[in-house]
């Protein structure tokens, strides 16, 4: 989804995060988990590197294996993970709209959902099965309910403050 190119690898750090899980074929999963809450996404040389430095698997699998669940995104997320609802509910009472001005708000264009200072990342999510809010936008994991593009701009206006430390 992002066009951004992938930061460089501590792998140091990937290192330390197979060595807690435990450098073993059975714990790939809870180490992908832990380096994506490490990085905020599954960078593909970490991927090559797990691959590797775990007997029994191969780049090849542990990539397999990161692509085929929805946890994991291969591509740079930014602090603030926002998504937008789009299920029929939130899509009749205006979440386009409102994604639309998201994007205009954060400056993403052309196709791009991260922001270039990865403070923000948007992703489009079907139903989060509390269509009786809808609209409805979740900012790493809370719940903002009745979005209107006002109140949109209050919640970025709001965690852009906090960013600034005002
Ligand atoms: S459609 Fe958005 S919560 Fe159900």
């Amino acid at each position: 989804m992002s066009t951004q190119s992938p930061s460089k690898v501590d792998f140091a750090k990937v290192d330390e995060i197979i060595q807690s899980c435990g450098a073993k074929k059975s714990n790939v999963i809870a180490i992908l988990q832990k380096v994506q809450a490490t990085f905020r996404y599954l960078p593909e040389d970490a991927l090559t590197y797990i691959g590797t430095k775990i007997e029994g698997l191969s780049p090849a699998t542990v990539y397999g294996i990161a692509t085929f669940y929805n946890q994991f995104s291969l591509n740079p997320k930014g602090k603030y993970e926002i998504k937008v609802c789009d299920g029929t509910a939130c899509h009749v009472r205006g979440s386009m709209p409102l994604l639309n001005a998201l994007k205009a708000k954060l400056n993403l264009k052309d196709g791009k959902f991260t922001t270039d200072d990865m403070l923000f990342s948007v992703d489009i999510v079907s139903c989060l099965g509390a269509c009786g809010l809808s609209p409805v936008i979740v900012v790493n994991g809370k719940v903002h309910p009745k979005m209107t593009t006002d109140a949109l701009n209050t919640v970025i206006d709001v965690l852009l403050q906090k960013e600034r430390g005002e």
